[in-house]
């Protein structure tokens, strides 16, 4: 966790839900931070224990989770915070399981009183499949946290499962797998299309090749320019909603 104290009051909370060192997430919750110009608190969900909700409801009327974790001072930063950024990679076509229990925990926040409310956000994803998805539920619950959504980017990191290592030889890729089922169920899954960015790049047009496979593990948010561009404009509108003072 890092916190850097500036002259403004605003403080502005980044939650990143990747468990990677340095990831992509990161980078973009840190990115949009840094531009607000705010007093800014970093939180990596994987270095803390927050465990998923456990249904009981008795935070109900108190809005206190009575889970003993570390929760606990972790929902006083997100009340004492004025903007909260949220990132999470892609995992499984879903937001990664650091970044959902996070969420559920949320609720306490929420029923009768909506402590959250009036708070400006913003969501960062990194991924190439389910993107999309992952970034509209993200914006979403922070909405119904009565939350002001002030933007949402989108990066690409290096897949999984084209990078780990076996690449080409592993039967149970992601591509392999789904080249194999479009065979026998007759249809397209269309792959190609969600990996179309990089298929562009790649020397055979293949991800499962030795080439690919080292082209396909540089691929980092750094070098995609409007990715970081947005994430600066983003954490600088949130800077001015906050009234911020920004010196970059
Ligand atoms: C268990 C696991 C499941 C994954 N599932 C997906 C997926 O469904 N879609 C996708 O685009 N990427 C998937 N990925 C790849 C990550 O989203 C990708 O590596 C991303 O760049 C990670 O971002 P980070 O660098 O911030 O951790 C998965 C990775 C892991 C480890």
């Amino acid at each position: 966790m890092t916190k850097n104290l500036k002259n403004t009051t605003s403080t502005i909370l980044g939650i990143s839900g990747s468990p990677v060192e340095n990831s992509n997430t990161d980078l973009l919750v840190k990115t949009i931070m840094e531009a607000t110009g705010a007093n800014q608190e970093f939180v990596k969900l994987s270095n803390i224990k927050v465990a998923p909700c456990m249904a009981c409801k008795k935070c109900v009327y108190t809005n206190q989770c009575v889970q003993d974790d570390d929760f606990k001072w972790l929902s006083q930063k997100v009340l004492n915070a004025d903007g909260l950024v949220i990132g999470s990679p892609v995992m499984y076509g879903n937001a990664s399981a650091f970044t959902k229990a996070f969420v559920e925990r949320l609720w306490s926040l929420r029923h009768v009183k909506l402590l959250t409310q009036g708070k400006v956000g913003a969501t960062a994803v990194v991924g190439w499949s389910w993107t999309d998805d992952v970034s509209k539920w993200l914006n979403y619950i922070m909405m119904i946290g009565g939350m002001e959504v002030v933007g949402n980017v989108i990066g690409h990191g290096s897949p999984g499962c084209f990078t780990c290592g076996p690449g080409e030889n592993c039967n149970h890729s992601v591509w392999n797998t789904t080249k194999k089922l479009e065979l026998m169920m007759g249809r397209q899954f269309g792959m190609e299309k969600i990996y179309e960015g990089y298929m562009k790049e790649l020397p055979d047009n293949n991800p499962m090749t030795n080439p690919s496979y080292k082209i396909l593990k540089c691929i980092s948010v750094k070098d995609q320019l409007e990715v970081m561009e947005k994430a600066l404009d983003i954490g600088k509108a949130i800077g001015a909603k906050l009234k911020v003072d920004i010196k970059l």
